[in-house]
């Protein structure tokens, strides 16, 4: 291990984080003191509230709706306090504030990040393909330094349409990509949809197009009957996502470091709440993490807590973050190279029925 400092590096393509935590685009982000509450917690990157061209965009935030549930599906209040088992559903919408006012809140920022050695990542929602470039290329004309486009939002079958984008399709993916590459240079890091059995092939075709990076993998849709009122909870189908989405987010970075190859850095984002979160996302493939539904209601301290737990973490295993990155991914076995244990199965049924399976 080097000095703390070099420990905690990661790379994203020509970009160097000074640590793996990216501060994950949601409400929290929209003004430019969440934006500054996120770099000021140590974060290697903060990715801003996304923009897109469409009103629709801003109307659809201002019907939004949030809540926080428990393991046993019920609503609980929105609290710091709340179970490591709490999640969010929601049905969110677009940054409120003009193009324009964004991104002089961004590029403000992003000068305040420079300082810190961080990253202030300006982020579109896909709605019209000729309008998403013509904004990249305003964010680069204006000096920022890596923009996010987010292809895979959970909402675009149920918002107003052409508002947001849920691509499913490798060429879709293949052709926008090509396009926003083609009209900028920046760093360009595509969130992708994880409601989808080909989160591989996306990604592939992100890459292949252009991306540096992709985030994998976005919210899903889902439905949670309230019981009482026997209505859906907030009335519509919401996003759902949250540390249950752990292990989906992990098996994606893993499938897709297996069909890329280990030189194509990856993004995780959706289930990461702790330091060790972040561990297990990098072990998997991510070489960094994004946090974002958790810091809405435990607070910005999150970050800096996940930061420190992350750091012990590899003081004690004695190892660098970069060196977590794909681990327990590359040592996956198949089921048959796994070891002969006869009958095992029984030791875990209900004592009644451990004999029913005996060959007679
Ligand atoms: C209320 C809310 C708003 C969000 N807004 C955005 C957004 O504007 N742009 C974006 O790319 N992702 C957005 N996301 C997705 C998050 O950045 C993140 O990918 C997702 O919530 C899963 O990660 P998490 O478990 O850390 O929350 C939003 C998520 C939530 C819950």
């Amino acid at each position: 291990m080097g000095t703390m400092t070099q420990a905690l590096e990661t790379q994203i393509g020509s970009v160097t984080l000074k640590n793996p935590l990216i501060a994950g685009s949601a409400e929290h982000l929209i003004s430019p003191e969440g934006l500054r509450l996120a770099l000021r917690a140590g974060v290697g990157a903060v990715i801003s509230k996304s923009v897109n061209e469409t009103e629709a965009g801003r109307d659809q935030l201002q019907r939004a709706e949030y809540a926080l549930f428990d393991d046993q599906w019920r609503q609980i209040p929105w609290d710091k306090n709340a179970p490591a088992g709490a999640f969010v559903g929601c049905r969110s919408g677009l940054n409120p504030q003009s193009f324009e006012e964004w991104l002089a809140h961004l590029v403000a920022l992003d000068g305040e990040a420079k300082e810190l050695g961080s990253y202030v990542v300006a982020s579109l929602i896909l709605a019209d393909l000729s309008q998403t470039i013509a904004l990249a290329k305003r964010i680069e004309a204006a000096g920022l330094r890596i923009l996010e486009l987010n292809i895979g939002t959970p909402y675009a079958s149920v918002a107003k349409k052409g508002v947001v984008s849920t691509e499913l399709d490798p060429q879709r993916v293949s052709d926008i990509v090509t396009a926003v590459r083609a009209a900028i240079d920046l760093p360009l890091w595509v969130k992708i949809t994880g409601q989808s059995e080909r989160v591989p092939d996306l990604a592939q075709a992100a890459f292949d197009a252009g991306a540096d990076s992709v985030v994998m993998a976005g919210r899903s849709l889902g439905l949670i009957p309230d019981v009482e009122t026997m209505q859906p909870v907030l009335g519509t189908t919401l996003g759902v996502g949250g540390f249950w989405n752990l292990p989906l987010t992990c098996q994606w970075l893993a499938l897709t470091r297996s069909k890329l190859g280990p030189s194509h850095a990856l993004i995780g984002t959706n289930g990461a709440q702790s330091g060790l979160d972040i561990a297990r996302m990098m072990l998997a493939g991510a070489s960094a993490v994004e946090m974002s539904s958790p810091v809405m209601y435990r607070g910005f301290e999150l970050l800096s807590e996940s930061l420190r737990e992350f750091e012990a973490y590899l003081v004690r295993k004695q190892i660098n973050a970069r060196d977590l990155i794909g681990r327990a991914a590359d040592e996956r076995k198949t089921f048959a190279q796994m070891p002969l244990v006869t009958d095992n199965w029984k030791n875990y049924v209900p004592e009644e029925v451990r004999n029913d399976g005996r060959r007679t």
